[in-house]
């Protein structure tokens, strides 16, 4: 099937769109509204993250054999968390935030273009079962945006 049709990687690529888009907006925000849009931008990352570590990259990692990709995207999930812990360690106005911030938009956003470029294409490819996995995704994401 093509990627277009795929439930489970059209769900991630429009969460990329909708995080990239926020990432853009707070750059153009006043000060007022950035850390609301940081908070937005930091739970969607979470959820998003989760989601990934917790259900779909096991099994795209069992569908492609390429342990080197996953392996890579998993650290850059590591760093995306380290940056999101130290990022709840300040306030939205310190000049730290707004850097930090702004490097965790480029982290994400080279991460997306190697899930985009590389992750998925192999992905698609492979024997997954993408809806059962849709299903449990769902499932999950309520409960996430319950808690
Ligand atoms: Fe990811």
């Amino acid at each position: 099937m093509p990627t277009s049709s795929n439930p489970v990687l059209t769900m991630l690529k429009a969460d990329h769109k909708k995080v990239k888009a926020i990432f853009a907006e707070y750059q153009e925000a006043t000060p007022g509204k950035q850390q609301g849009i940081a908070q937005t931008t930091i739970q969607e990352l979470e959820i998003h993250a989760e989601l990934e570590e917790g259900l779909i990259y096991p099994a795209i990692r069992e569908g492609i054999d390429d342990d080197e990709l996953m392996n890579e995207a998993n650290e850059e999930h590591h760093l995306v968390h380290v940056l999101i812990a130290e990022l709840k360690k300040l306030k939205p106005s310190e000049d730290t935030f707004k850097a930090k911030f702004t490097v965790l938009g480029e982290l994400v956003k080279h991460h997306v273009k190697e899930e985009e470029g590389e992750m998925f294409p192999q992905a698609q490819k492979a024997k997954i079962d993408w809806e059962a996995l849709q299903t449990e995704v769902m499932e999950r994401k309520e409960q996430l945006l319950a808690a």
